[in-house]
């Protein structure tokens, strides 16, 4: 069956202004490290593409390795554009990144001007697409010179296979170091891509100075990885992410003190008429202290309606944030 998608699509998602850039992204972007490899159900891949996008999500980050094996979610997501996504190209924002592990010797990985430029033209490939809209460097890399890496990152701009780029997983100090070598260049960084969820909150430093830097945020593993669900506070559901693919999260990363915060945090996300996943992606993108956007990851549909609703719900009250940092700890 071919697709049209939803005419209500642009009613109920908000998009927000992405730093001192002219693009806007959804509040909820979709990522596919999980869910769209070569072994996970291509059906099910498809139904989450593109209800994402019937709902407004359209932005969908992918990496050079996202798996498995490495590449395979890229061509998944591919083949979904080919066969359904194409005629909306111009309605959606795709990003790509370099810098893991993605083949062997010497420049598979890390941040060189070969590492960078070799893998964007593989993504390319494998997507089908003739450029992305946001090009990542993954990772901090010790040994290159960030002079390097960044020209790559201005290059890359100016071939025109990315018509930006961005950095992830860079500390404070990089970042602002980053931000400096592009701009010099006449080529602004558009955002920062960082782990970040009520569970995890190491970035707030990085997050709280991109707005004077004119960048915009995005946060991974907003939920924990399902953690903020609150699916593991009785044992550990088979059809979740730990039984299904434990590669990045296994059972010993669900411990007590984790699940009784959750479980406070529960008590305080059904006062506000909400559930946890719910709070937890409203708590991300709340007016002080968040993020642009926050990306999601799904495996099934059901989950990504589900997080949507977040976005209906009001910002917390000056009690509840403070009610929830000491909940936090
Ligand atoms: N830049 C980086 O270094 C980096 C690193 C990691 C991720 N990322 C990006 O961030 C994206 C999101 O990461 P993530 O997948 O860890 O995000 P997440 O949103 O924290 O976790 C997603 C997982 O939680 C579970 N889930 C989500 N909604 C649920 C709901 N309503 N009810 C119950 N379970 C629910 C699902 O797992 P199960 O149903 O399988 O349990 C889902 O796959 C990735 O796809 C990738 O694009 C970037």
């Amino acid at each position: 069956m071919s697709y049209t998608a939803q005419e209500t699509r642009y009613e109920t998602m908000p998009y927000r202004r992405c730093g001192r850039s002219g693009l806007k992204l959804p509040q909820m972007s979709l990522g596919l490290w999980h869910n769209f490899g070569a072994q996970a159900d291509a059906e099910n891949a498809r139904a989450m593409l593109l209800g994402a996008f019937d709902l407004g999500i359209t932005h969908f980050d992918i990496a050079n390795n996202y798996g498995p094996p490495e590449g395979s979610a890229e061509i998944t997501f591919g083949k979904i554009l080919k066969s359904d996504l194409g005629p909306y190209r111009d309605e959606m924002i795709v990003s790509t990144k370099a810098g893991y592990y993605m083949w062997p010797g010497p420049y598979g990985e890390w941040g060189s001007r070969k590492q960078l430029m070799a893998s964007l033209d593989q993504s390319l490939l494998r997507t089908g697409l003739d450029y992305v809209d946001i090009f990542y460097h993954h990772r901090p890399d010790p040994e290159t010179p960030l002079e390097e890496t960044m020209q790559a990152l201005v290059d890359i701009v100016h071939s025109g296979k990315a018509l930006y780029v961005g950095i992830s997983n860079y500390n404070p100090e990089d970042t602002r170091r980053a931000a400096a070598l592009l701009a010099e260049k006449g080529v602004p960084c558009l955002l920062h891509q960082m782990r970040y969820s009520m569970l995890d909150r190491g970035n707030q430093a990085v997050i709280d100075i991109l707005p004077k830097l004119g960048m915009g945020s995005i946060a991974f593993s907003p939920l924990a990885q399902g953690l903020l669900t609150g699916k593991y506070n009785h044992g550990i559901p088979a059809d979740s992410r730990v039984v299904t693919d434990g590669r990045f999260l296994n059972k010993d990363r669900i411990h007590e003190e984790q699940l009784d915060k959750v479980r406070k945090l529960e008590e305080v996300a059904r006062r506000r008429g909400q559930s946890i996943a719910q709070m937890a992606l409203t708590w991300a993108l709340r007016e002080q202290g968040g993020v642009t956007s926050v990306i999601i990851g799904a495996s099934r549909l059901a989950q990504i309606e589900e997080n949507c609703k977040a976005l209906e719900q009001p910002d917390f009250t000056g009690d509840e944030l403070r009610e929830i940092d000491a909940i936090l700890g």
